[in-house]
């Protein structure tokens, strides 16, 4: 029995003589409903079998439905579908507003864009509320964001002006302190040297706050482009990862790549082979998720411990996973860690420098790819974060590439410059040539590919670097 049922029901058993009562009851589901009628937020209760049971206008409009009433009854995984801002639709297993009503959890975000049943789009800001006194009952609520965001996109754009006009003379300023400093362009007294120390000091400090507000406006911007392009994972998560292998060494930490899982099987030759796994990504975003990632792993780790990393299939989603024997985050702070400026505040992360960014920023460029990341972490043990992205079958990797292929061969044949794909000059052409050969030649060069399963990387492990 619904909310409203339950409110009506209530009215028919009231007793003889409490027509007061009755009255009042009866007058509050008149506001009620006149409140509902008449803001511009949406309202929507489900039912314990989340079914929509009631839905003001505003909720109805927004979902793409002539009328409430026509909505009732349906089911509400039906009519909340969104895409996140860059267009990349929300998958189920990732849309979080959904993942809330199934667990009877309160969540609010403001990251989604609905898409209706009629196909439009809207920005919206999302709460999910249980209720807690019925029968799985839940509250949504909807609000159009659109011009919130437009004002958001000014005084971002505002932000990163000013930020980079000031980190032009602050760059000056260090430079030249820099100069004072140095013994061969410069003489000065001891007690000078000491001022200038922390003038220069603090000039770099101040140089990359201006970097920092920088980064985050960037990432705010909405207009921000993403490049998504077909990757094996495998290979290129463990060359960005590489890349990071120095600053290892130096804290001697022993680094293993693709030895976590059951997954990998010993060739019997001290390696592990690893299946290739296939995703979309922006390789940008990639390399500044990840680089954060193990930034943190090497970090909050001491001196001679131990990080892995690993790249798996798993279902239709694409698993990395960076693993550590650090100082681990306690379970309250693993709640708010990719919350943005947030920084664990204990004896031990007190001593070592941040921001408090990186997680966030690993968190809207995973969100942008259409990934997610996660942690589990044991206090004072170590950490693991989860990176996971849509998978793409071996077949489906193959024909992505061809058309990336032919699309920028036919770019580069319209403007008679040198084909990015043959490195060859080419004269422009009619680029109906390119599009008849699209079908056969791709199922063609699908099937030409190197198996899904050959071996492409092998375990790499550095000690005392
Ligand atoms: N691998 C890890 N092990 C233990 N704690 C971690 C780990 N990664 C992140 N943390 C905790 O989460 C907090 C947030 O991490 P985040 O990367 O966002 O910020 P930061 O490292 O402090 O600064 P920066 O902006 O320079 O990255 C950190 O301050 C740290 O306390
Ligand atoms: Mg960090």
């Amino acid at each position: 029995m619904g909310i409203f049922d339950k409110l009506k029901s209530k009215k028919k058993e009231a007793p003889k003589g409490a027509t007061i009562q009755t009255q009042s009851s009866n007058d509050r589901m008149v506001l009620a409903k006149m409140v509902l009628d008449t803001i511009t937020d949406g309202v929507i209760i489900i039912d314990g079998n989340n079914a929509i049971q009631m839905i003001n206008p505003a909720a109805a409009a927004m979902v793409g439905y002539v009328s409430p009433e026509m909505a009732v009854g349906v089911s509400i995984a039906g009519v909340l579908k969104f895409e996140n801002g860059e267009g990349v639709p929300i998958e189920d297993s990732s849309n979080e507003v959904m993942g809330a009503i199934v667990r009877n959890e309160d969540f609010q975000t403001r990251n989604y864009v609905l898409v209706n049943v009629q196909n439009q789009r809207k920005p919206v800001a999302v709460t999910v509320s249980p209720v807690k006194t019925g029968h799985g009952e839940k509250v949504i609520t909807l609000r159009d964001i659109k011009t919130e965001l437009e004002h958001e996109g000014e005084q971002t754009e505002f932000i990163s002006t000013a930020s980079h006009e000031m980190r032009t003379p602050v760059a000056s300023i260090e430079g030249y302190l820099g100069l004072a400093l140095n013994p061969q362009c410069a003489t000065i007294d001891e007690r000078a040297r000491k001022y200038l120390e922390e003038a220069h000091s603090s000039s770099q400090h101040l140089g990359r706050l201006f970097k920092d507000l920088l980064d985050v406006t960037k990432l705010d911007d909405k207009k921000a482009k993403l490049h998504l392009v077909p990757v094996e994972m495998v290979d290129l998560v463990r060359k960005i990862v590489d890349g990071q292998v120095p600053a290892m060494g130096e804290k001697n930490i022993k680094y293993t790549f693709g030895a976590v899982t059951g997954t990998n099987i010993s060739d019997g030759g001290g390696h592990a082979i690893m299946q290739a796994a296939y995703s979309t990504v922006d390789v940008d975003f990639l390399r500044e998720i990840l680089n954060n990632l193990v930034e943190n792993a090497i970090k909050y780790t001491k001196i001679g411990g131990a990080i892995w990393v690993n790249v798996r299939g798993d279902g239709d989603r694409v698993l990395v996973n960076v693993t550590d024997t650090g100082i681990g985050i306690s379970p309250d702070d693993l709640l708010h860690i990719f919350q943005k400026f947030y920084r664990v505040d204990n004896s031990q992360t007190r001593e070592i420098g941040g921001t408090g960014l990186g997680l966030y920023i690993v968190k809207m460029r995973a969100e942008a790819m259409g990934g997610k990341v996660w942690a589990e972490s044991s206090f004072g043990e170590g950490s693991t974060f989860y990176l996971s992205l849509p998978r793409l079958t071996f077949e489906e990797y193959e024909r992505r590439k061809q058309i990336m292929a032919n699309t920028e061969a036919m770019t580069a044949a319209k403007q008679g410059g040198v084909s990015p794909v043959t490195g060859q000059q080419t004269t422009p052409q009619k680029p109906t040539l390119i599009e008849q050969s699209n079908g056969a030649q791709l199922a063609s060069e699908a099937n030409r590919g190197p198996s899904p399963g050959a071996p492409i990387s092998t375990e790499s492990i550095v000690k005392n670097a």
